[in-house]
């Protein structure tokens, strides 16, 4: 028999189990489905050694290392990108490995997951999807001096 008292009970009962549920699909969609990550610490670098360390030393190289996966090494410095302009097939998923050279930094990439700092003396690995042609634009947005309005580029995803 459900009365009064035991609706009032699932009331109670069956949001505390959806909820918990729905955050798990949240996270498992966005984690795996949508490959929103938090920024992985991926080491430490001097910041005088960027032109000798690899991948840093071939900055805007982009490196295939799967099928439609590749690597690209971006350096920033006061107050430009390196490289400013970075061309992927579509379809492609491209693994940034960025550092600064000299202050803070900032990377963000209109329409993908990529917002991160650049910090020197740290790497920073984050990766993003391109599935559709066109250009997506990059900013720095942290703000790094009086030439901070400088520093953007574009990642052109071709067909
Ligand atoms: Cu670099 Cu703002």
């Amino acid at each position: 028999m459900i009365n009064r008292k035991t609706l009032l009970e699932l009331g109670w009962i069956l949001p505390s189990i959806a909820i918990p549920v729905g955050m798990l699909v949240a996270v498992i969609v966005s984690a795996f489905g949508m490959m929103i990550h938090v920024p992985a610490d991926a080491g430490t670098i001097q910041p005088a050694a960027i032109d000798s360390t690899p991948p840093f030393d071939q900055p805007g190289e982009l490196r295939q290392v799967g099928p439609n996966e590749y690597e690209i090494a971006l350096v920033a410095q006061i107050w430009v990108f390196n490289p400013r302009e970075i061309r992927v097939p579509a379809n492609s998923r491209v693994t940034f490995i960025a550092t600064s050279r000299d202050v803070i930094h900032g990377l963000h990439i209109e329409g993908t997951n990529v917002n991160v700092m650049l910090i020197p003396g740290r790497i920073t690995r984050q990766t993003a999807v391109f599935r559709e042609p066109g250009e997506y634009r990059f900013v720095c947005h942290e703000y790094c001096g009086s030439g901070h309005h400088l520093m953007f580029g574009s990642v052109i995803v071709e067909e």
